[in-house]
């Protein structure tokens, strides 16, 4: 009889029951947001434009957003209702430049706090996965066909 190996991982992220445990909860996620917006803030003029001057509210939108999409508890959506991302992101320009940029800047924060492994691998390419849905201007040089 052949014996099955044993998966590494339970799950794609790791051993915990939810990617949000897996990275330590709470406060690594906060710790994250505030990363991700200090590197923003200190290196990329491009996205930093989009943002508003004070950048408090944009760091707790996101936090309560990121707390419920891990696995963790909904805050974005018991405080502020659905996220809509894609609506609402439609007032800013993203093509791919855009979006790799913002994932740049996670990734350098994921790094920065310490989350490393399968669940570091996991969060890198969900995010990337969003960015690149977010994505809402054709890219320069790309033809779009028009179908009639
Ligand atoms: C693709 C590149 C992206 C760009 C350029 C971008 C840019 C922005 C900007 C400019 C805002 C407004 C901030 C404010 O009003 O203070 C925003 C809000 C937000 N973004 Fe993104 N974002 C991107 C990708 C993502 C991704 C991948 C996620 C989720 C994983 C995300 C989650 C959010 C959330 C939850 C908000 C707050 C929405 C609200 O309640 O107004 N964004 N984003």
């Amino acid at each position: 009889m052949e014996i099955a190996p044993e998966p590494s991982t339970a799950h794609p992220w790791g051993d915990a029951p939810t990617p949000y445990e897996e990275v330590g909860g709470d406060l690594v996620v906060r710790a994250l947001v505030e990363e991700f917006y200090d590197i923003i803030e200190a290196e990329s003029p491009g996205l930093r434009a989009m943002l508003p001057a004070n950048t408090s509210t944009s760091r707790q939108k996101l936090y309560e957003f990121l707390s419920g999409w891990l696995g963790g508890p909904s805050l974005y959506m018991e405080r502020r209702g659905h996220p809509r991302l894609r609506l609402r992101h439609m007032p800013f320009d993203i093509g791919t430049e855009e979006a790799d940029e913002w994932v740049r800047c996670m990734n350098q924060a994921i790094v920065a706090v310490g989350i490393e492994g399968p669940v570091a691998t996991f969060l890198s390419s969900e995010m990337h996965r969003t960015a690149v849905g977010l994505r809402n201007r054709p890219d320069p040089g790309v033809i779009v066909p028009r179908i009639s």
